[in-house]
């Protein structure tokens, strides 16, 4: 699904986010992708969602190279990914469901099936009865809950999470990855998820990749989840 061959990308003289990154991951993964602080994770979001090109290398998603996509075609290729960010990004002056109807009205798709698809995603996401309230009246873990419905409202291939957890409580936090989880699991969606916390990575057993200077040092596979009983 995602495929990356020594992929380096550097912003200016001197900074090398990414160095000679080689990725493989299959259709249907969960991978946490952990770092420190500018060893280059969102600059990979970036490259994957073809908002920068690398500076080097080849990077296949859905065994397309994506160099190859034209200009005209990137808002196209942009819908088979699904985005989501720490601060939620949410349009203030929009209520729930207007938040979530948007990802559908800016690709042209029609008020009638928008009215079909927009609540069956907010039910997904356990949001059903808050359709008519306006973000500054939710938590932050609703907050994230409407942003994922957003971004798997046009049915993604592929959902990027680029510290989905960092602005919201603990207990919410596990909410959210076990909603991430579920997604992937029902749906099938493959899902990339940045996270500093190392506790709840731990906790879902899941492939983790981790990078250190733009590079992956570690790249540990699926084991079995802890149980909880
Ligand atoms: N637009 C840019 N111009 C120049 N340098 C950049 C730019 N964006 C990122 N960088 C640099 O690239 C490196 C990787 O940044 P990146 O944002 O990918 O890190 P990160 O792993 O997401 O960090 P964090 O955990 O803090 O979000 C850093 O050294 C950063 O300063
Ligand atoms: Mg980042």
């Amino acid at each position: 699904m995602i495929h990356l061959e020594n992929v380096s990308k550097s912003y200016e003289e001197g900074i090398h986010a990414i160095r000679n990154m080689s990725i493989h991951i299959e259709k249907g993964e969960f991978v946490f992708l952990i770092g420190h602080s500018g060893s280059g994770k969102s600059t990979l979001f970036k490259l994957l969602l073809k908002e920068i090109e690398p500076t080097s290398g080849e990077i296949y998603v859905d065994g397309q190279n994506i160099k190859k996509i034209s200009k005209r075609k990137i808002p196209q290729y942009r819908r088979k990914i699904g985005a989501i960010f720490q601060d939620f990004r949410l349009l203030d002056d929009y209520n729930v469901y207007d938040n979530v109807a948007l990802a559908q009205r800016v690709i042209g798709i029609r008020t009638k099936e928008i009215r079909n698809s927009v609540p069956v995603a907010l039910a997904r996401l356990g949001l059903s009865e808050r359709q008519r309230s306006y973000p500054n009246q939710l938590s932050g873990g609703e907050q994230q809950r409407v942003a994922i419905a957003r971004a798997m409202v046009n049915n993604p291939e592929i959902l990027l999470a680029d510290e989905p957890t960092g602005n919201i409580d603990k207990e919410n936090a596990k909410g959210i990855m076990q909603l991430l989880e579920r997604i992937n699991r029902e749906i099938g969606t493959t899902i990339l998820v940045v996270t500093h916390d190392r506790d709840l990575v731990e906790k879902m057993g899941k492939r983790v990749i981790i990078m250190k200077d733009g590079e992956i040092i570690s790249d540990r596979k699926k084991e079995e989840p802890i149980s909880e009983t």
